[in-house]
C-alpha cells in the first residue's frame, strides 16, 4: 500500500520517472529514431553511414544474419556454425521455429522481424519463400558495408535491388539439395553445387562460404538460372512424381509402396550408372527402343483402365524416349511414325462415357 508521501503529484520528478519505466516496460520506444536515421545508444545517426556497428576481423567470415527459420535458412544455421562460420543473428516470425533454431545453432540474437537484423550484421541471408522475397526486401534497406543475398533457384539477384543503398552489395547463394531433412540437408550439402551470384569481390566470398560447407561453388551463364532450376525441380520434385507413379502401378501389381521401392529402385539406379557409364542416350532401354508399338499399346490400355492419373506422364516420358531413339537411329521411320501416332492419341480428351 502506497504511504501519503508517495502519491502522484507529490513528487514530479519520481512520478515521470516511474511512468517512463512502466512504459518502456511494455516495450515502447519513447525516443524513437527519426525516418532515415537510427541510434547507438543515445545518440543519432543518418541511416547512411557505414554499418554494421561491429566488423568481422580481417579474413574472418563475415557477421551473418539469417531471416527465414525455415528449411534452408536452418540447415544453412547449422552447417555454417559447424563450419566456423557463426551465426550472429536469426529472425523468423514463429516462436517454434526461433526456438528449434536456438536448440540446434549456437545464435546469439533471435528476433521476430527480420528490421533489427540489418543493424547487427555484415551478410543478410534471406532464405524465404520465393514469393516473399520482393515484398520483404521492399521494406528492407541495407547500410554501406553490407551484403545480402537469397537462397533461391528461381530468382536472379536483382530481386534485392530495392533493398540496396550507397556501397551495398546483393547475390544470391543456391544449394542444389533438397531440403526435406536438416541433418540430411546438412550432410547433403557436402558435394553439392551452390550457384552463386554478386559481383567479383562477393563471389569471391560466398565460394568461400560454399566450400567452407563442403560444397563445389558455380556461377551461372547470364539468364539461365530459370532454367537450371527447372533441371533442378524435375531432378528432385519431378523424380518423386515419377517415384509415386511408379508405386500408383506397383499397387495394381499388388505391392505397397516400400515393396515398389525394394523392386524398381534398383532398376532406378542400374539406369544412373547406366547414363553416367554411357551417357544418357545410351542408357535407353524398353519397348520403345525396339519400336515395339504393340507393348506401347497394352502399357496404355492397361493405365486407362487401372491408372488413369499416370497416363500423362507415362506419355509425356514415352514421347521423349521416341525423340532419343530417332536421335539414336535405332528406330525404323515407319516404327517412329506409329509411335508417335499412338502417343498422340492418348493424349487426345476421352469421349464421354455412353450411359
Ligand atoms: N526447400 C528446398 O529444398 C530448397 C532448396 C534450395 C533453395 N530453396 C530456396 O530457399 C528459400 C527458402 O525455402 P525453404 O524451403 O527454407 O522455405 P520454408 O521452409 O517455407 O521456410 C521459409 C521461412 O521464411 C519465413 N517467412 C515466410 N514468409 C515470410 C514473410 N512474409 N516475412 C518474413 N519471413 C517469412 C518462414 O516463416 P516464419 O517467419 O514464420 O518462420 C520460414 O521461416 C526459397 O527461396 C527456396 O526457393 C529451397
Amino acid at each position: 500500500m502506497k504511504a501519503w508521501g508517495d502519491l502522484p503529484g507529490d513528487d514530479p520528478e519520481r512520478d515521470r520517472a516511474e511512468t517512463e519505466a512502466a512504459i518502456e516496460a511494455a516495450g515502447i520506444d519513447l525516443d524513437p529514431a527519426v525516418p532515415a536515421s537510427h541510434r547507438h545508444d543515445d545518440e543519432a545517426h543518418r541511416a547512411d553511414h557505414a554499418h554494421p556497428h561491429e566488423h568481422s576481423e580481417v579474413g574472418q567470415p563475415p557477421i551473418i544474419g539469417i531471416v527465414g527459420a525455415g528449411a534452408v535458412g536452418t540447415a544453412l544455421g547449422v552447417a555454417l556454425t559447424r563450419a566456423g562460420w557463426p551465426i550472429h543473428a536469426v529472425a523468423s516470425r514463429d516462436a517454434g521455429r526461433r526456438e528449434r533454431f536456438r536448440a540446434l545453432v549456437d545464435v546469439t540474437r533471435v528476433f521476430a522481424d527480420p528490421e533489427p537484423i540489418l543493424d547487427e550484421v555484415e551478410l543478410i541471408i534471406l532464405a524465404v519463400p520465393d514469393d516473399v522475397i520482393g515484398p520483404l526486401v521492399a521494406t528492407l534497406r541495407m547500410y554501406s558495408g553490407q551484403a545480402m543475398i537469397h537462397t533461391s533457384g528461381a530468382l536472379g539477384a536483382e530481386v534485392l535491388a530495392p533493398a540496396m543503398a550507397a556501397g551495398t552489395q546483393i547475390g544470391a547463394f543456391h544449394p542444389l539439395v533438397a531440403f526435406a531433412d536438416t541433418e540430411r540437408a546438412v550432410a547433403a550439402l557436402h558435394g553439392a553445387t551452390v550457384a552463386i551470384e554478386g559481383d567479383d569481390q562477393l563471389v569471391v566470398m560466398l565460394a568461400d562460404m560454399a566450400e567452407a560447407i563442403g560444397a563445389t561453388p558455380v556461377r551461372l551463364a547470364p539468364g539461365s538460372k530459370a532454367a537450371y532450376h527447372a533441371a533442378a525441380v524435375l531432378a528432385a520434385g519431378g523424380f518423386v512424381a515419377l517415384l509415386d507413379a511408379i508405386a500408383e502401378l506397383g499397387r495394381v501389381a499388388g505391392l505397397d509402396e516400400s515393396g515398389s521401392l525394394a523392386i524398381y529402385g534398383p532398376l532406378i539406379e542400374g539406369t544412373l550408372e547406366n547414363a553416367r557409364a554411357l551417357g544418357i542416350r545410351a542408357a535407353l532401354t524398353g519397348p520403345v527402343t525396339r519400336g515395339d508399338v504393340g507393348t506401347l499399346e497394352s502399357h496404355l490400355a492397361a493405365l486407362r483402365a487401372h491408372a488413369p492419373d499416370v497416363l500423362d506422364l507415362y506419355v509425356a516420358a514415352a514421347r521423349r524416349e521416341v525423340i532419343l531413339a530417332e536421335a539414336r537411329g535405332v528406330l525404323a521411320p515407319e516404327d517412329s511414325w506409329k509411335m508417335r501416332a499412338v502417343l498422340g492419341a492418348a493424349l487426345q480428351p476421352l469421349s464421354e462415357p455412353v450411359p
